[in-house]
């Protein structure tokens, strides 16, 4: 069982590496799946440009960025978002980078550890509608990072209790990867 974990800001200087890797550190310790970080920021992807309508591109892709974004995504069986909230919202370059795609998402199951002001609760709440969309199955517990206390500015110094919400997290993910698991084929 392979699970993704997904960082979602692409920009130069950002919290979500930081994230990322703790997530990272506490997931392959435990040793029910292999767990491996995804930098949205390595893949150079371009606003979605295909003429091809990607939910009709059969898993064939024109530009090559997309091609590996696609090859990365379809190698796993489940995801963990990491995930600013922007304006509100869900950061435009991993929204863009889901668009891309369509057969790599559906069927596997997705948990989200966002960070923010608000713990990034109303980027997350977007998300669970958009993942829908592409036959993701979200899990409900999430992560919630507070900017002011779960950060001193761009450093991350996660509460003591962040490691068991986590955790709470990832058992939902492999259960929830391991049940959908016939749907995948
Ligand atoms: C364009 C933009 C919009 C932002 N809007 C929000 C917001 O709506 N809510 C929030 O909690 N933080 C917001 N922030 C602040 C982010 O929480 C903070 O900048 C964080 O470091 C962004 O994540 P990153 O560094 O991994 O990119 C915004 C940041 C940017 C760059």
């Amino acid at each position: 069982m392979r699970i993704g974990i997904v960082i979602g800001s692409t920009r130069p200087v950002r919290k979500g590496g930081a994230v990322g890797a703790w997530v990272h550190r506490i997931a392959t310790e435990r040793g029910d799946a292999e767990f491996e970080l995804v930098d949205l920021r390595d893949y150079g992807l371009r606003l979605l440009d295909a003429e091809v309508v990607p939910s009709d591109a059969h898993g064939e892709y024109a530009d090559e960025a997309t091609r590996a974004w696609s090859r990365t995504i379809g190698s796993f069986d489940g995801f963990v978002f990491v995930t600013a909230e922007y304006n509100h919202g869900v950061p435009a370059a991993l929204k863009n980078a889901v668009d891309v795609l369509w057969p790599e998402w559906g069927n596997k199951a997705v948990g989200f550890v966002g960070y923010g002001f608000d713990g990034a609760t109303r980027a997350v709440e977007q998300w669970r509608s958009i993942v829908a969309a592409t036959f993701m199955v979200a899990v409900r517990p999430q992560v919630a990072l507070q900017n002011f206390a779960d950060f001193d500015g761009d450093d991350f110094r996660p509460l003591d209790r962040r490691e068991r919400e986590l955790t709470s997290l990832l058992d939902h993910v492999v259960r929830m990867t391991e049940a959908t698991a016939s749907l995948r084929g």
